[in-house]
């Protein structure tokens, strides 16, 4: 194992630091607010099925593969690609799978930052006398308004940017540690007050009762890349957390813990927002409102919910954050190491890059709504060219990355297993069944 080797960016601290790390990196809109609304649109349980499938049968085995080039390679993603490659006597043309996904990061940083802007927004929503209708118009009036859009996306991108230009091994670890927890028992709470909507089962079967005659090429090709970004893979984000990984971890254990944390969340919103939708009337496919118009109808009917519905949005605020810094990460570190500038400065560069390439999402639910690109606004076809073209694809790459050009024997020692079954399950997975079942989605849905 690479034990002396170390990222000249730091290490964590602990083994538990880099859970948190890449739960905090793994955790966030894509969970609470990107996963029910894309269920709602895509039929619910037909959806959650093939998304379930992909996060084990693809996104497991591609994460510790991610990890596991992270931390042999030791520096930005694109620069253990390059290390790693030449360890292997290939080309070093696997540095532009390590460049393209920090392009990737930062487009999906250019909107994220967006529809975070909208949770810090909700801080002060205030969630007194809420109805289905006032809380639908109001998150139009927040749609429709370019300054207060504007305002927030800068703010949280400001922020994105403070806290990686420190230095993200700084101070991250006493905040996700004691906040994470805050916002999971939050979401058991809006779970418990959806048990009594009266909705409650039509909300559980809705999510979880597959009509198999919904599943088709663009259910599968949205529910696979819902798996690669809620598990914030095929970019480089696990990758670069890996590099910072100490050598004595276990990966597979790690990885495991990650990925099934990151589910429970996901599904446990899910489970708290479709009953208040079906009790309150609401349409499931309500698109990206779907949890910013429910969840108040919900925090004004409760008791105390001034305080549950502030304190959620502030959490569901930080998880965004703690997912953002995990998108910009690969291309700054990639500009620290190749171009010697300093963190503050390549971290300046990446979000202005972001922010300015935001402005045109921010502007596309008003000022530029008639402007789209196939069919879709700005926001969504950055999202729909990040999340189900750029993420799988990035994720085959490194999938036959791991599986067939690096050495066996490099990818044994750096996962400290040996070669028993489960080593073998995984082998066989990112050699053949996680390219050819992401190939397929592709073929299925383009052709
Ligand atoms: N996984 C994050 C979420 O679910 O909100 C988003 C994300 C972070 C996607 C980092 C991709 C990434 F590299």
């Amino acid at each position: 194992m690479s034990e002396e080797k170390r990222s000249i960016h730091g290490t964590w601290s602990s083994r538990w630091t880099f859970i948190l790390a890449a739960t905090g990196s793994a955790v966030g809109l894509g969970n609470i607010w990107k996963f029910p609304y894309m269920a709602g649109d895509n039929g619910g349980g037909a959806f959650v099925l093939v998304y379930l499938a992909c996060i084990c049968i693809i996104g497991l085995p591609i994460m510790l593969g991610e990890i596991m080039i992270g931390r042999r390679g030791r520096s930005s993603p694109a620069n253990s690609m390059k290390s790693l490659a030449a360890e292997a006597n290939t080309t070093s043309a696997w540095t532009l799978l390590g460049a393209t996904g920090a392009l990737a990061g930062l487009l999906i940083l250019s909107f994220y930052s967006v529809a975070a802007g909208w949770a810090m927004s909700y801080i002060f929503n205030g969630f007194q006398n809420i109805t289905a209708e006032s809380s639908s118009s109001s998150f139009n009036n927040l749609l429709s308004s370019p300054l207060s859009l504007i305002f927030w996306h800068s703010l949280f991108i400001a922020i994105t940017v403070f806290i990686v230009a420190r230095g993200i091994l700084k101070g991250l670890e006493k905040w996700i540690n004691t906040l994470m927890p805050m916002l999971f028992l939050i979401i058991l709470l809006l779970c418990i007050y959806a048990m009594q909507t009266g909705a409650f089962f039509e909300g559980l079967r809705y999510l979880f009762m597959p009509d198999f005659s919904k599943i088709n090429p663009q259910v599968m090709l949205e529910a696979l890349g819902q798996a690669f970004f809620t598990l914030s893979l095929g970019m480089g984000a696990i990758m670069a957390y890996g590099a910072y990984m100490p050598a004595n971890q276990n990966i597979g254990k790690t990885a495991v813990s990650v990925a099934a944390l990151d589910t429970g969340v996901a599904l446990l919103a899910g489970i708290a927002i479709f009953p208040i939708v079906f009790a309150n009337g609401l349409a499931p496919s309500e698109g990206p409102g779907l949890v910013f118009v429910t969840l108040p109808i919900a925090f004004s009917a409760m008791p105390f919910g001034i305080l549950f519905g502030t304190l959620f949005f502030v959490l569901l605020s930080i998880a965004a954050l703690s997912s953002s810094i995990s998108l910009i990460e690969p291309g700054v570190a990639w500009l620290i190491e190749s171009l010697k500038i300093k963190r503050i400065t390549a971290t300046i560069l990446l979000g202005f890059a972001a922010w300015f390439i935001g402005l045109f999402s921010a502007l596309s639910f008003n000022l530029l709504s008639e402007f789209t690109i196939l069919g879709k606004n700005f926001f969504d076809a950055t999202d729909f060219l990040t999340n189900q073209i750029m993420l799988p694809l990035g994720g085959i790459f490194i999938a036959i990355f791991v599986g067939w050009v690096m050495k066996k024997e490099h990818v044994l020692d750096e996962l400290g297993f040996q070669e028993n079954f489960i080593f073998k399950a995984w082998y066989f997975s990112v050699r053949f069944v996680a390219p050819t079942l992401v190939g397929l989605v592709f073929l299925y849905f383009f052709l």
